[in-house]
């Protein structure tokens, strides 16, 4: 059985109080969750301990944004998985097409941070995606095989999540046909070779959307952007419901 993740990336948004005041609102609402599905939220590394402190009781996880490959060192600018582990996250996203695009992450990189996390026991969230120009020019499949294969290298595919997140999808309110969205995700599935992966879709995941994206057959969960930063519309997200 698959397990279903709803993860909320907050970018480089809210800061600590704002994190608290969303939490007056969206704690009340995780109470309904149904227990079937994980739901995660991915605060900047500044809000961990305070989110940490106020979710302990709750059925609410927290990812981290990143994760570097080494317990300690001289990485300006990068955390380790002790750090993390220290506050309880259970998550990290790693991958992101921000970072990726911005930073010039490397594939090799990527596949670092994600062992990394699966070694010290956090569930890495491998983002995977093509651009809007590789989409067109009829690349997209090999792209995202590639991030895939060298993303997922060495790693247990059992304990981790891919994420699809189309980059021409991201923030543009633009979101993947979900027929389209469960073809890529349905082949994903089929080169990793392990039927129990977890896939999540992201890209313009909204209220309006969710239920929709969330009853095809390969799409276990998503990954959420804008839509996560209000608090009532997150938790609408997360108490989708296929049967409508
Ligand atoms: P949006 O939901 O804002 O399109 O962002 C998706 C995303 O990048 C989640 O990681």
């Amino acid at each position: 059985m698959r397990k279903t993740v709803i993860a909320g990336n907050w970018k480089m948004h809210m800061t600590c109080a704002s994190a608290v005041e969303y939490m007056t609102k969206f704690l009340p609402l995780a109470k309904e969750f149904p227990s079937d599905r994980d739901v995660v939220i991915a605060p900047p590394f500044t809000a961990i301990s305070t989110l940490s402190s106020l979710l302990k009781e709750t059925d609410v996880f927290i990812s981290s944004q990143n994760v570097h490959w080494e317990d300690q060192g001289a990485f300006t600018a990068e955390i380790s998985p002790q750090m993390l582990l220290e506050h309880e996250v259970r998550y990290a996203i790693v991958g992101h097409s921000e970072p990726r695009k911005y930073f010039s992450e490397s594939d090799e990189q990527i596949n670092l941070r994600a062992r990394s996390a699966q070694s010290n026991g956090l569930i890495p969230i491998v983002c995977v995606g093509e651009s809007i120009e590789q989409r067109e020019r009829g690349e997209a499949e090999r792209v995202i095989r590639r991030q895939v294969e060298q993303g997922l290298e060495q790693l247990d595919a059992n304990n981790l999540v891919i994420a699809y997140e189309p980059i021409w999808a991201i923030g543009t309110g633009r979101t993947c046909e979900s027929k389209e969205a469960n073809r890529i995700c349905g082949l994903i599935r089929e080169w990793v070779g392990t039927s129990d992966l977890v896939i999540q879709y992201g890209g313009s995941v909204k209220p309006s959307n969710i239920d929709e994206i969330m009853s095809m057959s390969d799409i276990d969960g998503v990954l959420v952007g804008g839509a996560s930063l209000d608090p009532i519309s997150f938790g609408r997200i997360a108490n989708f419901n296929i049967e409508n």
